[in-house]
């Protein structure tokens, strides 16, 4: 491992424990179906994910210390998968992740794994279009992993669009709140810019907003400005309710993943685009089953 990638926390444990857990079991299900299954990871990282953590002096001796722990990222979680994919798509535009990426497919010789180097959007995006994935009996899964606000509405329209993919999307929850600014006098191009995007729409601005109702000063004069009166977990469903417009098969309640603080960091969304009853319950059943049961937190 040429290079070590920080991030997360046990959060992202219980997100990647989710992925691991979907991946296999919708595996083994399509195993003797007769297509050929794909993996997408959009925002591969190295494949690999190092977290520190603090641990305790033995005894009372000593001072706390940290150790570093190096576990499986989203990559090497669709490489591991038994039985494994027909192709494994890992897409990063950063080289050096690159690197890492390259050193994790070297490590299992002869899965069908290719590296596609660029910005996610455009090569799902790419990606999406290419196939004929009814006709060529292609089904699969892609991970949307970002940071933050990375994926473009229009990728997302993509991946419905072939209603032949499951889609795991890490959805910037926090992005959305801190940049839906209470005060709409606070939004600012570029946050109207990066919302807009990431949610393809600017309805937002009118239907998350509220003009309060008219009262005037002593002096006759309108007081009170618009709020937003969405919370963060109306803004949760409607995102949901956005997704459901694209993808035809459904889109689960997501479960929520918080910062250390406390905070809500994201909403991790499962959607299906195959629009197929069969194609619906097994996706479902799994994926329901996965985010009931939980993931604790050191898988
Ligand atoms: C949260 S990390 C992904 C972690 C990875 N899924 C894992 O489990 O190891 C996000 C990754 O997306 C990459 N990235 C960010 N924006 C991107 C873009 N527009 N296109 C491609 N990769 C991008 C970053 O370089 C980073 O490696």
């Amino acid at each position: 491992m040429n290079q070590r990638h920080y991030f997360g926390s046990s959060e992202t444990e219980r997100k990647l424990g989710y992925l691991r857990e979907y991946l296999t079991a919708y595996s083994v299900a399509l195993k003797n179906k007769n297509f050929s299954r794909i993996y997408i990871d959009a925002f591969a990282g190295t494949g690999s994910r190092t977290e520190t953590r603090a641990v305790l002096p033995i005894m009372g001796e000593g001072e706390d210390s940290v150790v570093e722990i190096t576990t499986p990222g989203s990559a090497r979680i669709a490489l591991e998968t038994k039985p494994e994919f027909s192709l494994v798509l890992l897409v990063e535009r950063d080289q050096t992740r690159i690197a890492g990426l390259r050193a994790a497919v070297k490590d299992y010789p002869g899965s069908r794994a290719h590296i596609r180097e660029g910005d996610a959007n455009d090569v799902v995006q790419r990606i999406c279009a290419r196939y004929s994935w009814h006709s060529e009996r292609m089904r699969g899964i892609v991970f949307l992993d970002p940071y933050g606000m990375e994926v473009s509405w229009q990728t997302v329209q993509a991946i419905a669009k072939t209603e032949a993919l499951d889609c795991w999307y890490f959805f910037p929850l926090s992005g959305l709140y801190r940049n839906a600014a209470r005060d709409p006098a606070k939004l600012d191009a570029s946050k109207i810019e990066a919302l807009n995007r990431v949610l393809g729409t600017d309805s937002w601005r009118t239907e998350w907003y509220e003009e309060p109702e008219p009262q005037y000063d002593m002096f006759g004069e309108l007081i009170g400005s618009a709020r937003r009166v969405y919370d963060v977990d109306k803004i949760e469903a409607w995102v949901r309710a956005r997704l459901q417009t694209e993808f035809k098969g459904c889109v689960l309640k997501p479960k929520r993943l918080y910062h250390s603080n406390g905070a809500p960091m994201a909403s991790l969304f499962f959607a299906v685009s195959n629009p197929h009853k069969a194609a619906v319950k097994l996706a479902t059943d799994i994926a329901g089953h996965i985010l009931k049961a939980g993931i604790s937190s050191h898988v």
